[in-house]
């Protein structure tokens, strides 16, 4: 199919590099003669197209992408609650999910769309196979900086943010020593533990408690006093923002808002109020929250980013549409969006970090 027009959307929370693959997006195909339309909001702007105009979409030149290689966020804006299959709007002064989805099918012809590229993770992937299904033609491109999207070596942001959460916790670790504490450190991934565990060995942490393997008090009370017995009078504990006690639930801020996922919120002070009363030192928490999200992006993941940009055209040029671009290292691939969903990418019990983890005397509470 000739392609003359294309739209690229960034979907799902933000992360270091997607500038740096629209860049790439915008540069290898105007070179070929397409017209791309960055496309506001994720999905929000092809459900309305008067969505917040007139800054919304708007036709991309190589100018517009000039320098937004080293920065964070995303030009094009992103959203987590603008699923079509679940869209919420309000009906009678009520909220209610709405699959709006024909909606983005009929504005994406009327703009004259051949094909779209969506950046996206896992929820992005999902909405982009449903959209393949109803005959839209759709390239996926992997984000996530919580590296659980199967399919792919790595998406891009995850080494940013990882460098983020170990630049932090070398920080603690200053403050910790000359304290005496014991140092917790809240970091995101949903359900896997990936942040944590590549954090904690990046950081040279002392514990590092994972979704994957639920954890129990008396372990780490061991692993802190033996430290201390040995005059290391600090540690360092790594809590994933979805661990959760051998005999609990993972923390979450009340219920779930309409459209929206779960939000995960608490673990690290969980984990400290159980832990606390039983050490003779102070415990403290930091919640590295949202600051993972952000900045200028890593070397790999400008590369990276720029790589999945320029492959996701090479894609559409091929059509190869129920694809979505993946790093098999040293190659970019092509792999289909069903594999790239079809099981979240988990910390296994084989896994060889963790066995390196273990290896170097790192606790995970089990
Ligand atoms: O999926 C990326 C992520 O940052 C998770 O690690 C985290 O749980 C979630 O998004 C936070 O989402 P929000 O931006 O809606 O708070």
């Amino acid at each position: 199919m000739n392609i003359e027009r294309i739209g690229v959307m960034t979907g799902g929370g933000d992360c270091p590099g997607l500038n740096a693959v629209i860049r790439a997006v915008v540069i290898k195909a105007r070179a070929r003669g397409w017209q791309v339309l960055g496309i506001e909001d994720a999905t929000a702007g092809l459900i309305d197209l008067d969505y917040r105009s007139p800054r919304g979409n708007r036709w991309l030149e190589v100018a517009d992408v000039d320098a937004i290689l080293t920065k964070g966020g995303t030009i094009l804006g992103t959203s987590n609650k603008s699923d079509p299959f679940a869209y919420v709007t309000t009906r009678d002064g009520e909220k209610i999910e709405t699959d709006v989805s024909d909606l983005v099918l009929a504005n994406a012809a009327k703009l004259g769309l051949d094909a779209l590229v969506s950046i996206g993770g896992d929820g992005s992937m999902r909405i982009a196979q449903r959209l393949i299904d109803k005959g839209l033609r759709v390239v996926g491109v992997p984000k996530t900086i919580d590296h659980d999207l199967s399919a792919t070596d790595y998406t891009f942001g995850f080494n940013t943010a990882v460098q983020t959460a170990a630049d932090a916790i070398d920080r603690l670790q200053d403050t910790a020593e000359s304290h005496d504490r014991t140092m917790i450190v809240e970091v995101m991934g949903r359900d896997a533990g990936w942040i944590a565990l590549s954090a904690a060995l990046a950081g040279g942490a002392h514990a590092c408690l994972i979704p994957e393997i639920p954890y129990r008090i008396a372990p780490l009370v061991r692993a802190i006093r033996e430290r201390q017995s040995r005059g290391k009078l600090f540690s360092i504990v790594v809590v994933a923002e979805g661990a959760r006690p051998a005999e609990g639930e993972q923390s979450f801020a009340g219920a779930r808002e309409l459209g929206k996922m779960p939000k995960l919120f608490g673990a690290g002070a969980r984990l400290a109020a159980a832990l606390e009363p039983q050490l003779d030192s102070e415990v403290r928490v930091t919640v590295l929250g949202h600051v993972q999200r952000g900045g200028s992006p890593t070397q790999f993941d400008r590369i990276l980013g720029t790589r999945f940009g320029t492959a996701a055209i090479d894609a559409l040029a091929q059509g190869n549409y129920r694809h979505m671009v993946a790093l098999r290292t040293p190659n970019i691939v092509c792999v289909p969006i069903a594999d790239a969903i079809a099981d979240p990418h988990r910390i296994s019990a084989n896994e060889s970090l963790l066995s390196t983890a273990r290896d170097v005397g790192i606790c995970f509470g089990d």
